[in-house]
């Protein structure tokens, strides 16, 4: 794969040497993400003039039908914004440690920095265990928990349009008897005191929902919980704010492991701790 990669690169810059103004070669992107057969692609400022001779180069060495613009992750359901420069169709199958993720790489996030966490999570759980996860998205974690670890697995998705690839992919990996799906906001879920296990995978906001959480959560349950924290707090922070929520709430905790999962932004880490939590 590194060999085909090392082949790509000199390929298309020979390609675009000839198509482009003097120069322009040297700023192409030397890294981007694959998702199923979509393309994202980091262009910069100088380049967008020449974004669509650029975008069906790589789509025709890389073999991909449609190549986006990277731009941003944003809002409450953490949309890419992302501009089509190649093809139209941005609906795709990735697969990833033996699972089908089908999505709108437009519309919905799916982030490979994030890949250690779903191969982690993968061997999280028990059989016996029941799951929530709270920011469901595709199943981006709880599909690798209901496929790999057997446990049950409750997803709650809010937006609608994420939702119906959650189904689908629920479907698509035949878990159909192991995982049940909402379509809600996590905090008009009734659910109380039953989870083993429960996922927060989302960031800024995440703290808001830690009292949601801990009623999910059974006694000594496990809580994944993701957040961004800017890195002057680290590593007290997120920690501090957890145990701090859950204290108020009447809860012990106890960290059990700290992980960076990446840079969020200059100065700011995506972080998730796994806290077990003790009712007092
Ligand atoms: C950043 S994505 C992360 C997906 C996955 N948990 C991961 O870590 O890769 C977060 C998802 O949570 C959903 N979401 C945001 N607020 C929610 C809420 N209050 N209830 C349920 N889902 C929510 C968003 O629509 C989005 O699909």
């Amino acid at each position: 794969m590194k060999r085909r990669t090392q082949l790509i690169k000199p390929r298309i810059r020979e390609i675009l040497n000839k198509k482009l103004p003097e120069g322009l070669v040297d700023l192409l992107p030397k890294h981007w993400v694959q998702i199923g057969d979509v393309l994202i692609l980091p262009l910069r400022e100088e380049l967008l003039p020449y974004k669509h001779e650029i975008a069906k180069v790589y789509a025709e060495v890389l073999g991909v039908k449609t190549v986006l613009r990277k731009g941003w992750i944003l809002g409450e359901f953490r949309e890419p914004h992302y501009e089509v420069i190649y093809g139209s169709d941005t609906v795709t199958i990735h697969k990833e440690n033996g699972i089908l993720y089908k999505l709108d790489v437009a519309r919905v996030m799916f982030s490979p920095a994030n890949v250690k966490e779903r191969v982690r999570m993968a061997s999280m759980a028990k059989p016996d265990e029941l799951v929530v996860d709270m920011f469901a998205g595709i199943g981006h974690l709880s599909l690798p928990i209901a496929k790999h670890c057997k446990a049950r697995v409750i997803a709650i998705e809010k937006n609608p349009y994420t939702f119906k690839f959650l189904v689908e992919n629920i479907e698509l990996n035949r878990l159909q008897d192991r995982m049940t799906a909402y379509n809600i906001d996590n905090r008009e879920f009734s659910g109380k005191n039953i989870a083993d296990r429960v996922l927060m995978g989302y960031v800024i906001k995440t703290h808001e929902f830690i009292p949601k959480a801990l009623e999910i959560a059974k006694d000594e349950a496990i809580i994944h919980y993701h957040n961004t924290v800017p890195e002057r707090l680290m590593p007290k922070e997120p920690f501090a704010t957890f145990e701090k929520i859950a204290r108020e709430h009447s809860y012990e905790t106890e960290l059990l492991e700290s992980r960076i999962i990446k840079r969020y932004a200059p100065g700011v880490w995506h972080v998730v701790l796994d806290v077990r939590v003790y009712k007092k």
